[in-house]
């Protein structure tokens, strides 16, 4: 089975390119379903999420086509609307963002059926509110055939929407349902995350009139029709910020290129604050530490406050730091399963409800370990990565549906990583780094 293997203690120094943003791709593919024109898309992650995602939208009838490893054209004019617009079951149950194709198929066909996306590794994950948004704008909403969510109108009126909860995912799929329906639709309470952004500016690259992404209130005039466009993704800010964290917990010297610095504000402080020193430039960053980091609070908020989606990566680096530090977890709830597998490490973690008291540790000692979801993942990589001695991490398969070239990339930071799929393999390694 495929697991990464890594040694250890060695402080990362170089230079890392990140790639575009994974959840703002993944609301753009489905986005490209709402023209019969092509849709030219670049800077696009390769990572499992967004392949999957493309294999569901082609099966939907859709020309799907790789121009290069990174750039993807969708011509959604060869889907057929009316009652077969289903996606399959096996994609939505591998990733939970195919449900956007039920706000663009709603929006674009007036007709759409999508699995029911079940909970996941780091919570329950309701969609009351995509409904919720689905319903006023005229919709309605059942579930059929055994957990498939159908969603159907004769017609879709704008209307006003008020979000119970902060959600991304809700905030988009109320767009993608909302660009093509008659008249103006407000979005109150939405979601500002950048990628929320991004997909309301690729909207708007078709023809589409949104205004306001990025605040609480977003507005969507209806538009008859959107045209294709050529359009490149922003960068990720969770790959991003994991490096950074990634440079902080090996007392490292690392410069993160290809970054909207402003997106990544609220990491930067932080380490700022438990001492790493973050440089900001035009389209970079760089991230040094040396010498023990210092304790803090953390409390994970919708954008733009600390996200949740680098909590696991940073309660890895507090628990490395001097002191206690608190990690409130308010997003998610079940996002600490990691805990366990650090405090085989030596991490000295407490969970209580959804904060994490962590008493900070000189060092981790290698183990081999089990990624409990993709962020978490991720961070008992940093772990591994500042640990003394060897370390596995199984699962990986998590890590890949968020991370492309994850290993890679460490490696080229001078990272002692690899990834192997037999105990022959593992031993070589071992030989080879000694
Ligand atoms: C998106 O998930 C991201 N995934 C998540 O990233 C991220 O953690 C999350 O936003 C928060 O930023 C994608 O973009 C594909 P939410 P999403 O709807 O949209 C509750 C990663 O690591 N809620 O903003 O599913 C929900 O339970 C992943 O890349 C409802 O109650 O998150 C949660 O408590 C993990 N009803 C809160 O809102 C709803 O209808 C925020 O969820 C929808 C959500």
């Amino acid at each position: 089975m495929e697991r990464y293997v890594i040694k250890g203690g060695v402080a990362l120094e170089g230079e890392v390119t990140i790639a575009g943003a994974k959840n703002a791709a993944l609301g753009i593919l489905a986005a490209a379903v709402l023209t019969d024109e092509e849709c030219i898309i670049e800077n696009v992650p390769s990572v499992e999420d967004t392949r999957v995602l493309l294999r569901a939208i082609e099966g939907l009838g859709a020309k799907v086509k790789y121009i290069d490893a990174h750039t993807v054209s969708i011509c959604a004019g060869t889907i057929r609307g009316g009652e077969d617009l289903c996606v399959d079951d096996m994609y939505i149950r591998k990733i939970r963002a195919s449900y956007y194709l039920l706000g663009a198929l709603l929006g674009k066909y007036h007709y759409a059926e999508v699995a029911l996306p079940g909970g996941c590794e780091i919570g329950l994950r309701p969609i009351d509110q995509h409904i919720k948004g689905f319903e006023a704008l005229g919709a309605s909403v059942d579930i059929v055939n055994g957990g498939m969510v159908r969603a159907q109108a004769e017609q879709l009126i704008g209307r006003h929407v008020y979000m119970d909860v902060v959600t991304v995912g809700a905030t988009i799929n109320i767009m993608l349902a909302a660009v093509l329906a008659e008249g103006k639709t407000t979005i109150e309470n939405a979601a500002k995350e950048p990628h929320i952004v991004d997909v309301a500016n690729f909207l708007n690259s078709m023809g589409a009139n949104i205004k306001g992404a990025g605040t609480d209130v977003i507005r969507i005039r209806g538009v008859q029709k959107l045209k294709g466009t050529e359009y490149s993704i922003i960068p990720d800010q969770i790959e991003a910020g994991t490096f950074m964290t990634m440079a902080a917990a090996t007392g490292g010297n690392v410069l993160i290129k290809n970054v909207i610095p402003k997106h990544l504000e609220a990491i930067s402080s932080k380490l700022n604050e438990i001492g790493a020193h973050v440089l900001e430039y035009d389209d970079s960053v760089r991230v040094m530490a040396d010498g023990r980091l210092k304790s803090t609070q953390i409390k994970t908020l919708p954008y733009p406050g600390f996200p949740t989606d680098m909590q696991p990566q940073m309660a890895v680096t507090l628990a490395l730091s001097q002191g206690t530090s608190i990690i409130t977890e308010s997003i998610f709830e079940n996002r600490f399963k990691y805990v366990n597998e650090l405090s085989r490490m030596g991490a000295r973690i407490k969970v209580e409800g959804n904060s994490a008291v962590i008493n900070g540790i000189e060092s981790y000692t290698g183990a081999n370990l089990v990624a409990p979801d993709l962020r978490a993942g991720a961070a008992l990589v940093i772990a591994a990565l500042a640990a003394e001695g060897f370390s596995t991490v199984e699962d990986i398969k998590y890590i890949l549906r968020g991370y492309e070239d994850f290993d890679g990339k460490i490696r080229a930071l001078g990272g002692k990583i690899e990834l192997v799929d037999s105990d022959k393999e593992l031993q070589k390694f071992k030989l080879r780094v000694g």
